[in-house]
């Protein structure tokens, strides 16, 4: 079955081991994302962040309960519908042997070059690329030795802008580039993110706060969720995380606003 174009993200009641596991690694959370809302996942070290990011993206099926887009339950839909409907972009973007230009196609194989320089283009980096010795037929090393981390981030985003899915899932790296390549990286994540769904594994307060809901992970479940200012009202776990970011890691203009 194939997925609507647009629609709401609605996880139901999920509950997830991993194989062998003692513990659910998620327990009984049920969460919806609005077309074009952007919902930030924060909480502890191996609270179930990436878990539940896996399980709206279908990576791994619910053990209890299930996930919908637009009413209809991911499991009935298509491999090939779901993954042209959400994509799932990496920390650590995966290069193969190939050139820039095949490394990008990858995640649409019928894409043209005129796509794939679209692609580029629609997150900002097309002349970036474009600068390299050969230009996008630049061979990239086995394992990407080449590029930059920055660079292979960008690649990461430029194949997520070739399938143009409604909903992005992002897990956000957890160390730094350098502020150069930082910026860059951002300005093309901004691009990517527009006028999609965008469900991200936050690190950075920076990111938070850029999102139109927080949702609070801690020990599998779901403890917290709304906007920055209600949590921070709220003055409960989100708030004294927020607290504690802002002291580690100041943002422009902090937290208070
Ligand atoms: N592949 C796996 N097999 C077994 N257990 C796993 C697997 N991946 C994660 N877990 C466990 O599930 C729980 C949730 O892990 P998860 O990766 O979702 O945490 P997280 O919130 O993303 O943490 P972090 O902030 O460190 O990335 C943890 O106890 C973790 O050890
Ligand atoms: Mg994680």
């Amino acid at each position: 079955m194939q997925l609507p174009l647009a629609g709401e993200l609605t996880a139901h009641n999920i509950t997830f081991r991993y194989e062998g596991a003692e513990r659910a690694a998620l327990h009984d959370v049920s969460i919806s994302v609005a077309p074009g809302e952007r919902l930030a996942l924060v909480g502890p070290t191996g609270a179930g962040k990436s878990t539940l990011a896996k399980l709206l993206s279908r990576l791994y099926d619910p053990t209890t309960g299930h996930v919908s887009f637009d009413d209809v339950d991911l499991r009935v839909a298509s491999l090939q519908s779901l993954r042209e409907r959400v994509v799932v972009v990496p920390q650590e973007g995966f290069l193969f042997g190939g050139t820039i230009r095949d490394n990008i196609r990858i995640a649409r194989p019928g894409a043209t070059d005129d796509d794939v320089a679209r692609a580029l283009t629609a997150i900002g980096v097309l002349q970036r690329f474009e600068e390299f010795p050969d230009g996008l037929d630049t061979e990239v090393r086995e394992r990407g030795s080449r590029l930059s981390a920055g660079e292979r981030q960008l690649v990461s985003l430029a194949r997520a802008a070739l399938v143009d899915p409604s909903v992005l899932v992002l897990d956000e790296a957890t160390s730094n580039l350098d502020p150069g390549t930082e910026a860059v990286v951002e300005g093309a994540l901004e691009r990517l993110m527009e006028g999609r769904t965008v469900i991200v594994v936050a690190h950075r307060l920076s990111t938070v706060r850029r999102a139109d809901r927080i949702a609070v992970i801690d020990h599998a479940r779901l403890v917290e969720l709304g906007t920055h200012d209600e949590l921070i009202a709220r003055g409960g776990r989100y708030a004294a995380l927020a607290e504690a970011w802002a002291r580690s890691q100041p943002a422009p203009g902090g937290v208070a606003g």
